[in-house]
């Protein structure tokens, strides 16, 4: 090989390394993270793991949902990536193939990024999603047809019962909705209120403060006319307890928690149009 050809190979290789380095220290933490389990509603149980190296010093979790019941249901897959360490944490409370439904807040990885790996799995399960994310995405990427579920559409699982709500864009995502689980009043609510750190599984304390701080970082939200009332109409739910896919599980007022968020995003909203940014 010509030494400039060699040259310029290795530089190449050099930009492709560093461009992937963040990758590849994830993949490697990956192999040494931990998936803890809580229990935050009666029969309702988090996965969590937590991930240091994303927005550090605080980091950042990515949290599963189980439901229990005659048909079991998960909510988010995880990462396709973290897939072996949430198998291993669902199988401490069940077999994972016992489980009948896998559910998610819209197509993104790490909601739904591991779910054929469950669907290979779980033989009897199926992917449960709204009109929009089962039309876009999971008839063709789903190794199963998908149960298509209308906005507010409920399916009861022996002893617990969730409704599927359409959000849609609320807070990214065409397909976005989120379920609520009628016996416990549990909400699970996916990116709605996502915030940094790891300092525990469950809370009274504020959530509305700390999304408001993550959304100022991430800036994660589709910001469109539609989200506050989307999100206020959510709060007619009274839900007990708001299990976020990013955050502890809130227990406490959760309609005011709602209320409060939806009028956080009408104020960014209205700031974008008062500067002319919209
Ligand atoms: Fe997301
Ligand atoms: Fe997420």
């Amino acid at each position: 090989m010509q030494p400039t050809r060699a040259r310029t190979l290795r530089k190449r290789w050099r930009k492709r390394a560093v461009a992937n380095w963040p990758l590849r220290r994830l993949a490697k933490r990956i192999k040494v993270m931990e998936t803890k389990i809580s229990e935050i509603a009666d029969g309702i149980y988090r996965l969590s793991t937590y991930v240091p190296d994303i927005a550090p010093p605080a980091g950042f979790t990515f949290n599963q949902f189980l439901v229990l019941g005659d048909e079991p249901l998960m909510f988010h897959t995880g990462l396709r990536k973290m897939f072996p360490l949430n198998r291993d944490a669902l199988n401490r409370i069940i077999e994972a193939d016992r489980l009948r439904w896998i559910a998610f807040g819209h197509f993104e990885a790490d909601e739904c990024g591991a779910m054929n790996e469950w669907l290979a799995l779980a033989p009897q399960a199926t992917p449960a999603h709204g009109q929009t994310g089962c039309m876009v995405s999971l008839n063709d990427f789903a190794d199963r047809a998908p149960r298509v579920m209308n906005d507010n559409e409920t399916i009861d699982l022996g002893g617990k019962r969730i409704r599927f709500i359409d959000t849609p864009h609320t807070p990214h995502g065409w397909d976005a909705g989120v379920l609520y689980e009628e016996t416990t009043r549990t909400l699970l609510c996916g990116d709605l209120f996502t915030q940094l750190g790891n300092e525990r599984a469950m809370t009274d304390g504020d959530v509305v403060g700390p999304a408001i701080a993550a959304e100022d970082i991430f800036k994660y939200s589709s910001l469109n006319p539609g989200m506050g009332s989307t999100i206020r109409s959510l709060s007619k739910l009274a839900p007990r307890t708001l299990a976020l896919m990013h955050g502890p599980a809130f227990v406490g007022d959760g309609a005011a928690a709602l209320e409060a968020l939806a009028d956080d995003y009408d104020r960014r909203l209205s700031d974008l149009v008062r500067v002319g940014r919209i």
